[in-house]
């Protein structure tokens, strides 16, 4: 079987590599042959959990390993064609050397080739469960919904452009004055397709893997928590929980009392925003969380009864299907009875009410002109569907 695993992301700071640390430090306990990786390239994985990890799997406590990848190294691994024809493109345009070298890595690609990692890993056998401390949302996410374009050029375009570049190698060099791309390039970019596809078949696969979102109850890191929810569904990536860290306790003084009220309010937004996925909550600490014994007390304030290798929840929450004429989307909301909905749309955020409940829902750009024109509620799930008229 392959192994649990359990992606962290969001925003910077808010707490993924200590949430993911304690994650596996239960793991580990409770018996499973643990992996945590970190694949964020502002790594932090050695100092939380107090030792020195390498770029390969190192061993930390009992059953427990960690790895921090190393960005370079997979980028040299998996892109060194392109980047030399890329480097070298540029600076036959009058790019100075080293800004060429930077421009041939798009942003969030080198996160991109340390998650690959994650494939070995995979296969190897030797693992129960594998936890990732990713870097911050946003572009790896985008550049993961990539394997779908890339099956379409392997299958359509690769065969037939490779074959076109031969032939026109020799016309291109002299006449227009142009390097083509060379084989190597074609073979790092085809590879690079086929571990998108594997990659995404894992992180696809629901029965072993999810993915949990960390944030603090702050307006902010909580709307963009919202749009990576939206970004994982729309690619069918199951989010089991949330996770709210730093929220301040009771007993804070009255120096702190208008912030917990704030922090109420927020923890609302996010019920509103992730129902009926399960929101787990953890205390602001009085200490930085570093070293097991933290570790320990944050897993503890966490999961508490909970099975941290459990899948918390199990269905995606909302999909998306988009066609030319019309948009659907469904949204799962178990408790609700078919009785009164209203909707509303202010820019991307889609509010919905249903039977005194509000469930506030961050649509993909892709809609933001579209309007809602119907809304239908069956099977336990509301489906609304938006006109396909691009109306401002
Ligand atoms: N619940 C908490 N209470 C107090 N300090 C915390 C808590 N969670 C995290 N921290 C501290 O906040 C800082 C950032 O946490 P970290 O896990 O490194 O965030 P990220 O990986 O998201 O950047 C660290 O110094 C960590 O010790
Ligand atoms: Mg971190």
């Amino acid at each position: 079987m392959p192994p649990r695993t359990i992606l962290y992301t969001g925003k910077g700071g808010v707490g993924k590599t200590s949430v993911a640390a304690c994650t596996a430090l239960r793991c580990a306990a409770n018996g499973l042959r643990t992996l945590i990786v970190s694949t964020d390239p502002a790594h932090s994985l050695s100092e939380s959990l107090g030792v020195a990890l390498e770029g390969e799997p190192t061993p930390v406590s009992e059953r427990l390993w960690g790895q921090e990848v190393k960005a370079q190294e997979e980028m040299e691994r998996h892109w060194s064609g392109v980047q030399d024809w890329l480097g070298e493109l540029f600076v036959e345009r009058g790019v100075d050397r080293i800004s060429a070298e930077e421009l041939t890595v798009p942003p969030g690609m080198d996160e991109l080739f340390s998650l690959l990692r994650l494939q070995g890993h995979h296969q190897s056998g030797e693992w129960d469960a594998i936890v990732v401390d990713c870097a911050p949302t946003g572009e790896t996410l985008r550049l993961l919904s990539f394997p779908d374009v890339a099956r379409w050029w392997i299958e359509k375009v690769f065969p037939i452009e490779r074959q076109l570049l031969a032939a026109a190698r020799p016309i291109a060099r002299s006449l227009l004055d142009i390097s083509l791309p060379t084989q190597a390039v074609f073979a790092d970019i085809q590879r690079l397709s086929r571990n998108l596809i594997a990659m995404n078949e894992i992180l696809r696969d629901r029965q072993r893997c999810t993915v949990r979102l960390v944030m603090n109850p702050d307006k902010m890191v909580i709307g963009e928590a919202m749009r990576t929810f939206t970004y994982l569904n729309l690619y069918g990536y199951l989010t089991d929980a949330v996770i709210v860290n730093r929220l301040f306790p009771e007993g804070v003084g009255d120096y702190f009392a208008g912030w917990r009220r704030v922090q109420e309010e927020h923890l609302e937004l996010v019920h509103s925003a992730f129902s009926p996925v399960p929101v787990l909550r953890a205390p602001y600490f009085e200490q930085e969380v570093v070293g097991p014994e933290m570790l320990e007390r944050l897993g503890a304030a966490l999961f508490c009864e909970h099975d941290p290798a459990a899948i918390l929840h199990e269905a995606l929450t909302q999909e998306l299907l988009v066609s030319e004429h019309q948009a659907r989307l469904r949204l799962v909301l178990p408790f609700a009875r078919k009785s009164e909905i209203s909707l509303k749309k202010i820019g991307l955020e889609l509010v919905v009410g249903i039977d005194g409940q509000k469930r506030t829902i961050m649509l993909p750009p892709a809609l933001a002109a579209r309007s809602p024109t119907e809304a239908k509620f069956h099977d336990g799930a509301l489906e609304v569907t938006f006109d396909g008229e691009q109306r401002s």
